[in-house]
């Protein structure tokens, strides 16, 4: 007895002390720029790694991100996965798709939309974008043919997308709705969490999302016949209970969180909230006053304003033009940093432009390039604008 007690005692003094030297280190890290993780990361990978297991299908970590994920979002049942890519590769898993099949998405978004849809042997069909650069409903009810099987849609930069009009396409025509929300974590629409509109919701938690765990991914639903092919399709199409020592149902890959992410995505999960509200604030600053860095700040795109919006993610952002002209000196706000790296990856510095032909005709006279580098399809207006001022645009 006397022994268990000092056992016990010392093992809560040596967790006492790790806590302190987990603290200590984690505020000598290095300084500048993001720093996402602190103690609480710390506290669960310890416990995730003394647990002796780090794979997710005996361990607790990735079981508990998942539950805590889908209770946040208010919905039955979320499936972990290794990035936001996985994430919408599994949605897509859940709906058997056939080679030829076609989905209708966004042709502005980054590659890990389109790459699950052409994994599965389906077609991307992009249709065009409003000025809000989301998907526009009318477009994607013009795309539908007799061999649509689903439409992803993506609510870029915090951005919602027109979820009534698309629920509406979606529903008149007998289609699932995937909402990627890789970038719009905690987005509202009408009150209601993107992600939870449609049929199922997808996440990505790579390094600059709102909760990061470096790279891993999320799928939510409420319907528990796309849960259970979710479940499968995350790891191998492998049925563990109930049909036999090592049943495959049907192609798919090993896409399974490690407890590790998962414990980080756990301590995530405790942050997200707090900094989805700096990023609006953030947003909402530089929307209202312009900043020092920042040449100009207004609007390109009309400001199309849907009542009931809560975007998370530097509203502002979908409507500017990325060209090159001054560095700005102080780039005021963190999570501008990622967002702008989304539109342009090269880092380039960036000026805001109120008349999108001017953008092009300044960056004509700084002799650089612009806008569009990677990611980024431009379709609408833009392209227009850029092709008029004689841009082929990337
Ligand atoms: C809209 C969108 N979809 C999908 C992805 C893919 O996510 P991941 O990089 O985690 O695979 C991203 C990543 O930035 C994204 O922004």
């Amino acid at each position: 007895m006397i022994k268990t007690a000092l056992s016990n005692a010392k093992s809560r003094i040596r967790g006492a002390v790790l806590d302190a030297m987990c603290k200590q280190m984690m505020a000598a890290g290095p300084s500048g720029g993001r720093r996402p993780f602190d103690a609480e990361e710390l506290k669960l990978l310890r416990a995730a790694l003394l647990s002796q297991n780090l794979c997710c299908i005996d361990g607790q970590m990735v079981t508990a991100f998942e539950r805590r994920f889908a209770f946040e979002y208010g919905v039955p049942y979320g499936v972990a996965s290794t990035s936001g890519t996985a994430a919408i590769h599994v949605a897509l898993g859940a709906l058997d798709l056939n080679p030829g099949d076609e989905v209708i998405t966004a042709p502005i978004t980054d590659m890990g939309t389109i790459i699950p849809i052409l994994c599965q042997g389906a077609i991307p069909v992009f249709a065009d974008v409003d000025d809000t650069l989301n998907i526009d409903p009318a477009a994607v009810e013009r795309c539908i043919t007799g061999r649509t099987k689903a439409i992803v849609a993506v609510h870029l930069f915090g951005n919602p997308c027109d979820m009534d009009a698309l629920s509406a396409v979606a529903r008149r025509h007998g289609l699932p709705l995937i909402e990627d929300c890789s970038q719009s974590h905690w987005t509202e629409y009408k009150g209601r969490l993107v992600g939870t509109i449609g049929d199922i919701g997808t996440f990505s938690f790579q390094q600059s999302k709102h909760m990061t765990t470096g790279d891993g991914g999320m799928t939510i639903t409420s319907n528990p016949a796309y849960h259970e092919r979710m479940k499968l399709f995350a790891d191998k199409g492998y049925a563990r209970k109930g049909w036999g020592s090592r049943a495959y149902l049907f192609h798919a890959p090993n896409y399974r969180m490690t407890e590790l992410v998962g414990a980080v995505g756990l301590a995530q999960l405790e942050k997200v909230k707090s900094v989805v509200q700096r990023r609006r604030a953030l947003g909402d600053y530089l929307t209202q006053t312009g900043t020092r860095g920042l040449t100009l700040v207004t609007s390109v795109m009309a400001d199309k304003d849907v009542s009931g919006v809560v975007g998370p993610l530097l509203r502002f952002v979908s409507r500017v033009v990325v060209t090159r002209a001054d560095t700005p000196r102080a780039m005021p706000a963190a999570g501008l940093a990622s967002t702008i790296a989304t539109l342009a990856p090269a880092r380039l510095p960036i000026v805001v432009e109120p008349d999108p032909v001017r953008a092009v005709e300044r960056a004509c006279a700084d002799g650089a390039p612009i806008v569009a580098a990677g990611s980024i399809y431009l379709v609408g207006p833009l392209r227009a604008a850029l092709l008029a001022a004689g841009f082929e645009p990337a």
